[in-house]
């Protein structure tokens, strides 16, 4: 043994542990910037350097990278380019499958957040306006019998999808928005007969809550976009708990002025942690600081995988979540 790790922001327990147990391990004070996480990889220190989102992997980073392996500690790895490491020879690992049901739990609450307008009740009892009860304070909408869009059908999508179904939502999905792609009664398993797939065009125009769960890269960068806000109903709601680019959030905050939707409950931002100008104004917004997979029992479970997957990619050997196998 005796490899080396750099781990770029200090993960909990008990990722930090497996590392120690496979060699030496150097935890940054501070998240490193662009250039200085491109001269430690470049190092020839390190074998394995463990990645954040805000991490940017990119392919001059990469060419020059003398590492074997990427973790990066989410599931998602749009701050990687993957086929840039595949030529490097690079191998990158991810954390899937642990914050599924942290995820489809956070798009649930977004969806009843929204719906009831809960940010906006609670600041109401905190400023003092909470002057008893009233037959019209604070009215929301809905969300049994109101038709659930699920923009993509992977498993945070079928998870939200579960609960949806457990609030007597409508449930329809595309799976690969903008386009198409079939899915059998095989790949539905216990959703067969329960959630119904549509193109893409009829999702956006017929749900009241749409919400995106697609990964982020060329094809879905933007993928709900001015033209799709149009498209939707006036009183519909858009949830992201995805990635920010999917969509365009300067006109999501144009949409939400001029009426052309109702609300949005987002986890995720275009250029995270900045929003966009005018967003934070809304009232008819619920906004959360990228929190989908923060539990305690979820962001342990992440840190052990990413350990893993840079030990064994340390150690040359294909990570036990592989992104480029
Ligand atoms: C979080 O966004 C993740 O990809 O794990
Ligand atoms: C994440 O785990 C997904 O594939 O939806």
């Amino acid at each position: 043994m005796g490899y080396s790790f750099l781990v770029t922001t200090a993960i909990p327990e008990p990722g930090l542990q497996i590392l120690e147990d496979a060699g030496r391990v150097t935890v940054l004070p501070e998240p490193p910037g662009y250039e200085e996480l491109a001269a430690l990889c470049a190092s020839g220190e390190f074998d394995v350097v463990l990645t954040q989102l805000r991490d940017v992997i990119d392919a001059p980073l990469l060419q020059k990278a003398r590492v074997r392996g990427v973790s990066n500690y989410a599931v998602g790895y749009n701050n990687i380019d993957v086929d840039a490491a595949t030529r490097a020879g690079v191998l990158v690992g991810n954390t899937p499958g642990v914050l599924t049901d942290a995820t489809a739990d956070i798009a649930m609450l977004l969806i009843l957040g929204t719906a009831r307008r809960v940010v906006e009740a609670d600041r109401l009892v905190r400023d003092g306006n909470f002057h008893g009860w009233e037959p019209e304070l604070l009215l929301g909408r809905d969300v049994s019998g109101s038709v659930l869009g699920l923009a993509g059908f992977g498993r945070i999508a079928k998870a939200t999808a579960k609960r949806a179904m457990g609030f007597e939502m409508e449930v329809l999905f595309s799976p690969r928005p903008p386009g198409d792609r079939p899915v059998s009664d095989e790949e539905l398993g216990e959703f067969a007969g329960k959630v119904k797939q549509v193109p893409w065009p009829e999702l956006v125009e017929r749900s009241d809550f749409l919400s995106v769960h697609v990964p982020l890269n060329e094809q879905t960068r933007h993928l709900v976009d001015a033209d799709v806000l149009a498209r939707m109903k006036p009183d519909a709601i858009l949830i992201n708990t995805a990635r920010g680019p999917i969509v365009d959030e300067a006109a999501l905050v144009t949409a939400l002025k001029s009426g052309t939707i109702a609300g949005a409950g987002l986890d995720v931002f275009e250029d995270e942690p900045r929003l966009a100008p005018g967003l934070a104004e809304l009232p008819n917004t619920v906004l959360l600081p990228h929190v989908g997979s923060a539990t305690v029992a979820v962001r342990s479970e992440m840190a052990r995988l990413s350990a893993l997957n840079a030990v064994a990619m340390a150690e040359g050997r294909v990570p036990p979540h592989p992104v480029n196998p």
